[in-house]
């Protein structure tokens, strides 16, 4: 049956992979699961630079984990004009009538050179052999370090490999386990993300193919990225040495909205969870199967929505606009106005509470070893998957 299923499936696949899209949506995000918190950061200067991580920490329900705080993430070559972040005490995607209008909470504009509830942090800090480099305030050009919060310039494209990062202006209590901001670096500038279980993030933006050429000396050449994070994961580390020393590998929540993945498809960019709902391979994600089409010579406009119920869409329309409130007929019509056959969506997998318990390793790039049960859901995710392609 099963076979059957996967054959009609990836014929329909192949038939409609190529295409790109303009909405990937995901449903049933959200699950019961826990992570490990950092405990404790040691050494960080030294070689011997060791993280310790606490106890787990338990999440459940709609967009979980990410209905926890989440920093929002720019990697070049990129220019941002608008950002906006806003939240719904009630949205369903689908339902009209249970929607109430969304506020604008946090605001950038830059050709007005309008800041509204946001910081903008960068990797530009203290090095560190496990942790990488510390955040510092960003300086108007997104990558430099600056003393205290500074506004991004206009015109402020960045290159291939260099990031930024977008926080609220609330500022974190001290660093401490249990704590709002939980365990994070010394002397850093700490702020929380964005909150809540509804959210919408909006983005007005350019990524405009790279003018250097290629060499080793990149990592994401013309990979262009927008994404989110549990705030926790870059108050002590992106990019460390040692699993550790970050919430990420033990599955505290990423979700990018517009990434290019790689050399062959850099003018594609992919929706992905990576969070441990269903899936084993943490690093891989649950990923999109279309893809968004990069306009290198246009500006794009688009973001993400996060609903009541556990409905995850990310869009491009021109018509996305950035109001002080958007009310929930507009929101409504920004994503019902792109047509069936310009959509992508998927179901994630429904994970029961046995399933959650399963062993998590703690050392390497931390994935989970599979287990039956993830592994029989990772199967029904692909298959309902592939029939989601034509059933949507
Ligand atoms: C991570 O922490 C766990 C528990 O504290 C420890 O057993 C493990 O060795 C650590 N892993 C690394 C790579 O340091
Ligand atoms: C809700 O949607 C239905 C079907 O699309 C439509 O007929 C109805 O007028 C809408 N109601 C409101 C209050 O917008
Ligand atoms: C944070 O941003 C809001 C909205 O712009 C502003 O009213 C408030 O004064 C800011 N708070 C701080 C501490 O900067
Ligand atoms: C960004 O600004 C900093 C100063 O804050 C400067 O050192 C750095 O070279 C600039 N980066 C680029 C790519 O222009
Ligand atoms: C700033 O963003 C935070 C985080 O989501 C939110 O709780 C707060 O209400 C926002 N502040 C303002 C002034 O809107
Ligand atoms: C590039 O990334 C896409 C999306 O993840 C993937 O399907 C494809 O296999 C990748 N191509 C290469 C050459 O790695
Ligand atoms: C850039 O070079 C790397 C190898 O160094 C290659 O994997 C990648 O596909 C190249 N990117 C582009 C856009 O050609
Ligand atoms: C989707 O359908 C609309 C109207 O039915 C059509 O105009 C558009 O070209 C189609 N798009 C694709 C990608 O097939």
């Amino acid at each position: 049956m099963s076979t059957i299923l996967q054959l009609v499936a990836l014929a329909v696949y192949s038939m409609v992979v190529s295409a790109s899209v303009d909405k990937v949506s995901f449903t049933n995000v959200g699950f019961g699961g826990s992570f490990t918190p950092v405990k404790k950061l040691s050494n960080i200067d030294s070689d011997s630079c060791t993280c310790e991580v606490d106890s787990a920490e338990y999440f459940s329900g709609a967009n979980s984990p990410l209905a926890d705080y989440l920093s929002v993430h720019f990697r070049g070559p990129l220019t941002l004009s608008k950002f906006a972040f806003y939240s719904s005490n009630s949205f369903v995607i689908n339902n009209n009538r249970s929607s109430d209008d969304w506020s604008r909470l946090a605001y950038y504009d830059s050709a007005d050179q309008i800041s509204q509830n946001v910081t903008f942090l960068t990797k530009a800090g203290d090095d560190s052999p496990c942790l990488g480099k510390a955040l510092t305030y960003a300086s108007a050009n997104g990558t430099g370090a600056a003393s205290d919060s500074t506004i991004l310039e206009d015109n402020n494209y960045i290159s291939s490999d260099l990031e930024y990062a977008i926080f609220s202006n609330i500022s974190c209590p001290s660093s401490g386990t249990g704590k709002g901001c939980g365990v994070y670096r010394d002397g850093i500038p700490a702020f929380y993300g964005f909150y809540g279980v509804t959210k919408m993030f909006l983005f007005e933006f350019e990524l405009p193919t790279e003018t250097q050429s290629n060499s080793t000396s990149f990592e994401y050449y013309d990979l262009p990225a927008i994404w989110l994070l549990n705030d926790h994961i870059p108050r002590t580390s992106q990019y460390p040495n040692n699993a550790n020393c970050s919430c990420w590998a033990s599955g505290c929540g990423e979700y990018d909205i517009f990434e290019a993945m790689n050399g062959t498809e850099h003018n594609n960019l992919y929706s992905t969870f990576h969070t441990y709902q269903g899936i084993s391979d943490l690093g891989t994600g649950i990923q999109a199967y279309q893809a968004f089409a990069r306009d290198t010579s246009n500006v794009m406009r688009g973001g993400v929505i996060f609903d009541s119920d556990g409905n995850v869409v990310s869009f491009l329309s021109s018509s996305t606009t950035f109001e002080s409130t958007y009310s929930a007929s507009d929101v409504i019509a920004l994503v019902n106005g792109i047509s069936t056959n310009e959509t992508y969506s998927s179901q994630l997998a429904s994970i029961s509470a046995a399933s959650t318990t399963s062993s998590k390793s703690k050392n390497g790039a931390g994935s989970l070893l599979p287990n039956n049960n993830t592994f029989m859901y990772y199967l029904a995710t692909i298959v309902t998957t592939f029939l989601h392609v034509f059933v949507i």
